[in-house]
């Protein structure tokens, strides 16, 4: 039985993919966990596929996309329950293109999806965070770190995301509130080889239909993910990235752009 005074969680993009493996963690840590997505249906439904007796979790419709609408979803929230310790922003969408081809709005888009939604909820959260000493974790990508091939805006948009993680974790760090990111590589789902067709496209390769674009990085399983939001609340830790090991090649990408470029080839094949 989990006590009103459980911490609450927040996970937006709780419906599918990753949030909802995230929220599984949170409710087996006897948080109160609140789903948001934009269908209903689909909240409701990744409600039955959570371990419900562990805890208490809600489901809250909402285009986070939408300044009015994210502002009375945090209303009614510092109404009921009253309270938040943790952010999670996970909503987000990758891409499939070249840059050549990229169009303005679906940049906007991505944006949108991406960055606005994660700035939106956290301006609205930081009162009840504030209250809480509570922490605010970012889904970014290994895009966050690096710009891929054949991952039309989706690098850019993330890298926006890791921009602003940092400059919120300064700002907010004097007001108790932890700010962090994740960046995670490709992740395991049954419909990972089959979620970009780029049939349409000649000009790209079928690499670009794999995930992460054709890396030759293994997909990782969603439960570690969720793990590492965990232990980012824990340990308030300021930036994750997934498998750990290429931290040390971004590091290096970094103070050498050439050997980074060289790097991200080897770890994208050309091979269809
Ligand atoms: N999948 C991967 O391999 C991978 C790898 C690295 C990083 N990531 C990152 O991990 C996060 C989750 O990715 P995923 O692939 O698990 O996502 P997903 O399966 O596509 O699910 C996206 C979730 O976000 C919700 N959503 C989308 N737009 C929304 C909006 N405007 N307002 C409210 N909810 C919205 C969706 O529900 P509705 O459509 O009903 O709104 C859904 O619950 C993303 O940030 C992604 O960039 C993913």
């Amino acid at each position: 039985m989990v006590s009103h005074d459980a911490p609450v969680a927040l996970i937006t993009g709780g419906s599918a993919g990753l949030g909802v493996h995230v929220a599984a963690r949170f409710l087996a840590d006897g948080y109160r966990v609140i789903l948001v997505g934009r269908d209903e249906d689909r909240l409701r439904a990744a409600i039955t596929r959570l371990p419900t007796s562990s805890g208490v979790v809600s489901a809250e419709p909402c285009d986070l996309s939408k300044p009015a609408q994210v502002a009375a979803l945090f209303e009614r929230l510092g109404d009921n329950p009253g309270r938040l310790d943790v952010l999670v922003n996970c909503v987000g969408s990758s891409d499939r293109g070249l840059i050549e081809k990229l169009q303005p709005e679906k940049l906007g888009d991505l944006i949108q999806q991406n960055v606005v939604t994660a700035l939106l909820c956290s301006q609205a959260a930081l009162p009840m965070l504030e209250a809480s000493g509570g922490v605010i974790v970012n889904i970014g990508s290994l895009a966050s770190k690096v710009g891929a091939r054949y991952i039309g805006g989706y690098a850019i948009a993330k890298h926006a995301l890791a921009g602003m993680t940092q400059q919120m974790r300064l700002e907010l760090k004097p007001r108790g509130v932890h700010v962090g990111l994740i960046s995670p590589g490709p992740i395991r789902r049954d419909d990972a080889g089959r979620r970009y067709d780029t049939s349409d496209d000649p000009s790209l390769p079928s690499q670009a239909a794999k995930p992460g674009g054709g890396t030759t990085i293994k997909g990782l399983p969603p439960e570690r993910v969720a793990d590492a939001v965990m232990k980012m609340v824990r340990r308030r830790s300021p930036d994750i990235v997934m498998p750990g090991y290429l931290r040390i090649l971004i590091a290096i990408g970094h103070a050498s752009p050439r050997l980074g470029d060289w790097l991200l080839l080897r770890f994208s094949s050309d091979k269809g």
